[in-house]
């Protein structure tokens, strides 16, 4: 039996019955929304001096109507994204026992090659296999990535550089459009961390059955996400699921749960979903920008007033996110759970 799914399922004609949700919690692809205005997208050309005001704004609207938005002219040099998302593709056509050097199913590994979401505690598997580094600092965890192919580590260092100062400028901006000093968020972070997934979805007989991964929110900070030209994002917005069509050298951020705590439920965090299809496997990499896990998360004091108490208790990121693994990708967000209880739904 093989441990990962890409070595399981080549050449299937169906789904595995482990991988089929329940009637009432499939995809419905037929009813998803697809245009080319799904989620706003921003310019950041000038977000250092003329645009700044325009762009905060823009960024402002988004995080308020969407929780998503997609960004251009952010910086990132198209050779970086093109190593990036090569090295990723040759790394999950190794030999399966060459892969396998890296896995592991303790989702407390700082890096780890596995399946689906967390096989230790799931009832249906997903349609994915995904390698999880940690990569901040650099030099605590590159040493534990895998040597192979030949050029990852550097490729994937350099990756990780570069979209760590995307993510300080985006989070200076979020701040900014709260009414908070551009350092707030950065600083509340503490040490910050930032952890990538390199998610591959194998070609699926049968999409409608099953999801490469379920809706969910992000537990952490922001998630910057680079993803192929194959589509299979999804974002619920009105109550509606919509397909985000791939924009070359494209960028797409997603507030997470603790931009939802931050800023008092000002900016939410979004449901999210991938979704398969029969003909083209898939790469997207997920850079979730995180606190440090001793950092104390709590609504801004700058946003709480007698008509806005704070909505959440203080916590630290370590117990959020050991509960957010614990229990699973449930459309009911580990929010509730930190919520003051005056409040709670
Ligand atoms: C994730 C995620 C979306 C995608 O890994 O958290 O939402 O398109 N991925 O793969
Ligand atoms: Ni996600």
């Amino acid at each position: 039996m093989a441990t990962l799914l890409s070595d399981l399922v080549s050449g299937a004609t169906h789904v595995p019955s482990n991988y089929v949700r329940p009637a009432q919690d499939r995809p419905n692809l037929d009813q998803v929304q697809s245009s080319d205005h799904s989620i706003p997208l921003i310019n950041l050309q000038g977000l250092e001096d003329s645009r700044r005001s325009d762009i905060i704004k823009q960024i402002g609207l988004a995080c308020q109507d969407y929780g998503f938005f997609q960004v251009q002219n952010h910086g990132i040099e198209e050779a970086v994204i093109g190593n990036m998302l090569s090295v990723s593709k040759e790394f999950f056509h190794l030999p399966e026992s060459e892969r396998l050097k890296s896995f592991s199913d303790d989702p407390l590994k700082t890096t780890r090659l596995s399946t689906s979401f967390n096989v230790k505690t799931e009832e249906v598997s997903s349609w994915r296999d995904y390698l999880r580094l940690h990569c901040y600092p650099l030099e605590d965890y590159m040493h534990e990535w895998p040597s192979n192919p030949p050029s990852f580590r550097e490729d994937v260092a350099e990756y990780c550089r570069n979209v760590r100062g995307l993510a300080v400028r985006l989070l200076e901006a979020i701040s900014e459009s709260l009414g908070l000093e551009g350092d707030y968020m950065n600083k509340a972070l503490g040490k910050h961390g930032q952890h990538m997934a390199i998610n591959y979805y194998p070609t699926c007989p049968q999409p409608e059955l099953t999801y490469g991964l379920p809706g969910h929110a992000d537990p952490n900070v922001i998630t910057v996400l680079l993803q192929d030209d194959v589509a299979g994002l999804q974002v619920l917005n009105n109550g509606k699921w919509v397909a985000v069509k791939p924009i070359p050298h494209t960028f797409i951020v997603n507030l997470g749960d603790q931009i939802q705590v931050l800023s008092n439920d000002r900016y939410k965090s979004v449901l999210h979903r991938a979704v398969v299809n029969c003909n083209k496997e898939r790469i997207s990499i997920p850079t979730f920008y995180c606190p440090s896990y001793d950092a104390v998360m709590e609504p801004a004091p700058q946003l709480i007033d007698d008509h806005h108490p704070p909505l959440y208790r203080s916590f630290t990121y370590a117990e959020f996110y050991e509960k957010f693994w614990d229990r699973g990708l449930n459309t009911r967000s580990s929010l509730d759970l930190f919520k003051t209880t005056s409040h709670s739904a």
